[in-house]
């Protein structure tokens, strides 16, 4: 969805800023959004641009730079460490051949390291998007990345 109906969707209500950033950023294949944008933003909803960085710098979810369409949170914190968090880095690793932190060349995944997810019971847990996926094994990880890679090729179809 283009940036100015989603404005056009929160009818520009600054209160609305976090909606618009989730929902223009979620709606691009790099996943960001970019200093220009932020200027845009800044302008159409009368607000200052340090308030719009001031939350995507907060947020997690948020990114200045480029990243992949979806973006493979892995929990680190106490309870998905302890449950294995690094085995399934290491198996996200391979499976898509980058390292922690890094963007596949095709654009489609990028690898990050988050907090709580508040999934603990099901550690070691990931997010990709709003889904919670935990109980992971190197099977399940295979699963969920084919199903991330076909969902992406059918709405391009
Ligand atoms: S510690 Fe990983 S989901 Fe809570």
């Amino acid at each position: 969805m283009v940036l100015s109906s989603i404005l056009e969707k929160y009818q520009r209500q600054p209160e609305n800023l976090i909606h618009i950033l989730l929902e223009y950023q979620q709606s691009k294949d790099q996943n960001y959004i970019s200093e220009a944008e932020v200027i845009h933003i800044s302008r159409e909803l009368n607000i200052p641009e340090s308030q719009i960085y001031t939350i995507m710098t907060f947020y997690s979810l948020f990114s200045l730079t480029p990243r992949g369409k979806y973006i493979i949170q892995v929990c680190n914190d106490v309870p998905c460490h302890v449950q294995g968090a690094a085995d399934i880095v290491e198996m996200l690793e391979d499976s898509l051949k980058i390292t922690m932190g890094e963007t596949t060349p095709d654009g489609l995944f990028t690898l990050e390291y988050t907090s709580c997810i508040g999934c603990c019971d099901k550690a070691p847990a990931i997010r990709i998007g709003t889904e919670v996926f935990g109980h992971l094994t190197e099977t399940e990880i295979s699963r969920i990345i084919t199903r991330f890679r076909r969902e992406y090729d059918a709405a391009r179809e």
